[in-house]
């Protein structure tokens, strides 16, 4: 039979998964992992906790652990992340105003000549709009309104090689005050030259609420901008077949939706403890939802 990443290699994107260092010696993971999925992401190990946890003290041997084996079994790796409102250095906690901003600036120099010419996409900056469009408060936020754009003109300078996207959750539904935020965020930085190549739409579907219908809308309207799209973090509350198969359905009706990255591979990978959102069980079987993704791809 075929996997979930020959599928998708039909039409020229990738499928992807995220993985912590611990699975690094999980030899079920592991199989599935080498078997289904030609991208990876790291869970935790190149957040900016991780690979700056002193300043200047760089340390990228759990992140480097998880791209080497990647790429030696033929992946690609996704980098995430490098400037995020959680998961920082505890450093950044005592800084603010200029001496915060030129932290950030130098965390992201820092990171990306380590990985540089080595990564597929950097997810650039994380989560920075609030639920209602605005931006989110932050101490990055504090900095001032620019830290955005000043990561990502910091980044493309740093390698120029690597995709640099914007990555947030809860920006799948077309009609969503916080999906108009970015996407005015986006148009923005396109229309200014701001260097921008990539959206990823976590999509953390929630509940038993069916696909935003939308979602391809959203996923067209950004590409239309100028810009990949693809979904970064995917995991579906009781792995809903209908909606793996709709997510699936989604990106592959946008030329510019390069990829899928399911946000772990078994429902024990997974940080939403009791939802079972995962394609593989607990005992690494394929669940109805591997079905339908594979279907759709
Ligand atoms: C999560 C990890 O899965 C957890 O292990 C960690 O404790 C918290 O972060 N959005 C993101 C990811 O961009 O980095 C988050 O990952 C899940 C939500």
């Amino acid at each position: 039979g075929t996997t979930l990443k020959a599928a998708a290699e039909r039409s020229g994107r990738y499928f992807g998964a995220a993985m912590g260092g611990d699975r690094l010696s999980d030899q079920g993971f592991l199989t599935i992992a080498n078997r289904e999925f030609d991208m990876m992401t790291a869970v935790n190990e190149m957040k900016p906790d991780a690979t700056e946890p002193n300043r200047g003290q760089f340390d990228f041997r759990a992140g480097d652990a998880i791209y080497n084996w990647a790429t030696q079994h033929g992946m690609r790796v996704r980098g995430h992340t490098l400037a995020w409102h959680a998961q920082q250095p505890r450093f950044w906690g005592s800084l603010s105003g200029s001496a915060l901003r030129t932290a950030m600036i130098d965390h992201i120099n820092g990171v990306m000549a380590h990985y540089r010419g080595k990564l597929y996409a950097w997810d650039v900056v994380n989560e920075a709009f609030a639920e209602n469009g605005s931006r989110r408060g932050s101490n990055l936020q504090s900095t001032g309104n620019d830290w955005i754009e000043v990561a990502f003109r910091t980044a493309r300078a740093a390698d120029p090689s690597v995709k640099l996207c914007y990555n947030d959750y809860n920006i799948e539904n077309w009609t969503y005050a916080k999906t108009q935020g970015v996407y005015a965020m986006i148009r923005d930085f396109k229309s200014r030259g701001v260097p921008v190549d990539c959206v990823g739409l976590q999509t953390h579907f929630t509940g038993g609420s069916s696909l935003p219908g939308n979602f391809q809308t959203t996923l067209s309207s950004f590409a239309a901008l100028g810009v990949d799209v693809a979904l970064t973090e995917a995991d579906v509350t009781n792995a809903s077949a209908t909606q793996y198969a709709g997510l699936t359905q989604a990106c592959v009706s946008v030329p510019r939706c390069v990829g899928i990255t399911t946000w772990g591979i078994r429902d024990s990978d997974s940080w939403r403890g009791s939802e079972n959102p995962l394609l593989f069980d607990r005992n690494s079987n394929p669940k109805a939802a591997y079905t339908s993704v594979l279907n759709a791809l």
